[in-house]
């Protein structure tokens, strides 16, 4: 198995395939690993959590981070771990005051619901985040060079989503509305938030993290100019600045917005090594249209794993195949994996892909050889 130094600069990976898969480096099976991968559908991270008191405990601890990001990892034969937090640290860091209501979603105490609040925001002091970068270090203690370890942030827009609303939304009407009627001050969250983004990535790199993430999880909601301005181009902002690792080279990274499946030719061009696709795109025409410039990963609808083994096996299946045997694929869910999801299912599905494309992989390895 060939390794990578890692971002600390010294062990080497065991399993540097999503690193290689983000490079479009060839690959003996497709990397797999899932958004939200340690979460409430496994009953050991809800006693942790319960351990903690609360969400927000267990994600201000360290160890307990460490602890939760690795249980995903002690049942299924997953290529990477991800960072255990919240994209909703760094505007909680800004001031805004998160909480979670029991079974409700984040709330914000402080949203920013007029000018003088918007003038008032500024990037947070990162000092308030160390228990972020804290948690990493010791994620990249307990993983030993197994997998890397991916970290990541909310896009500058989807985090002015939640800080504008205050909370969840079925339709961020508030958001949209700045949007034509203020630009202005949604512009200035937006910047504000693309420097406070880009020393929250910098920070996890310097800490441990051999990847970086961004979720657009609303970006889908604009318009395509008004994608392109306050979405998509505070993300280019982000990935243009970003150092590189140190080992020296660039850090490998995924934006994802969701919802962005018609705009994959900017999403191509946004200096990202790979897109997140959500299930609604056909990941084989994607593979076609952008396969040679970037990685791509998905996109697995996450209701398929609330199903049985054999319907999973067959769907993820269909994903593999679909997106071919060329580098560069990364599968992963089209969204978060969700509460219900059976952790039967999860089992069966890695397996899957790790069968299915070891077999795509070596015939189009021994196609190429004769
Ligand atoms: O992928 C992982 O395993 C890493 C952990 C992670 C969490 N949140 C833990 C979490 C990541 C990458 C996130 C990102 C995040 N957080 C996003 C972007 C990705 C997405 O899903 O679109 C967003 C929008 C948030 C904000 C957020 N955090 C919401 C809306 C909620 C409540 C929704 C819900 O599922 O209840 C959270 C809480 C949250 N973040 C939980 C977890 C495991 C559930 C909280 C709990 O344990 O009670």
């Amino acid at each position: 198995m060939s390794t990578s130094v890692d971002a600390l600069g010294g062990s080497p990976l065991a399993n540097d395939t999503l690193l290689r898969a983000l490079r479009r480096e060839p690959v003996e099976h497709t990397p797999v690993w899932l958004m939200r991968q340690a979460g409430r559908y496994l009953p050991e991270y809800n006693a942790t959590r319960a351990r903690a008191g609360s969400f927000l405990a267990l994600a201000r601890n360290p160890e307990l981070c460490a602890e939760v990001t690795l249980q995903p990892l002690a049942r299924f034969p997953l290529d990477a771990a991800i960072l255990f937090s919240d994209i909703l640290t760094v505007p909680d860091a800004m001031g805004l005051g998160l909480s979670f209501a029991q079974g409700e979603g984040p709330r914000f105490a402080h949203p920013l619901r007029d000018e003088a609040s918007v003038r008032a925001l500024a990037a947070p002091d990162l000092e308030d985040l160390r228990y972020v970068f804290d948690a990493v270090a010791c994620i990249k203690r307990a993983l030993a060079g197994r997998v890397p370890l991916i970290g990541f942030a909310g896009s500058p827009f989807t985090l002015a989503c939640y800080m504008i609303e205050g909370g969840g939304s079925d339709d961020f009407g508030r958001v949209r509305r700045m949007a034509y009627a203020r630009a202005d001050l949604l512009a200035r969250i937006v910047d504000i938030n693309t420097q406070a983004v880009t020393a929250y990535l910098d920070a996890q790199v310097a800490a441990g993290a051999d990847a970086l993430m961004l979720f657009d999880t609303w970006g889908g909601l604009l318009t395509r100019s008004a994608y392109e301005r306050f979405s998509l181009e505070p993300m280019r902002a982000i990935l243009r600045a970003l150092r590189p690792g140190r080992d020296g080279r660039s850090v490998p990274t995924i934006v994802f917005t969701k919802g962005g499946g018609g705009w994959l030719d900017a999403l191509a061009s946004s200096g990202a090594s790979g897109i997140g696709l959500d299930w609604t795109v056909d990941i084989a025409q994607a593979r076609a249209r952008f396969g040679a410039v970037v990685a791509l990963q998905g996109n697995l609808d996450p209701l398929v794993l609330t199903t049985d083994p054999a319907t999973v096996v067959r769907e993820a299946g269909a994903i593999v195949r679909a997106a071919g045997p060329g580098p560069g694929h990364i599968f992963n869910l089209g969204h978060g994996i969700v509460p219900a999801a059976d952790p039967e299912n999860v089992a069966a599905l890695v397996e899957t892909v790790h069968n299915v494309s070891r077999e795509i992989h070596s015939a189009s390895r021994v196609a190429r050889l004769t």
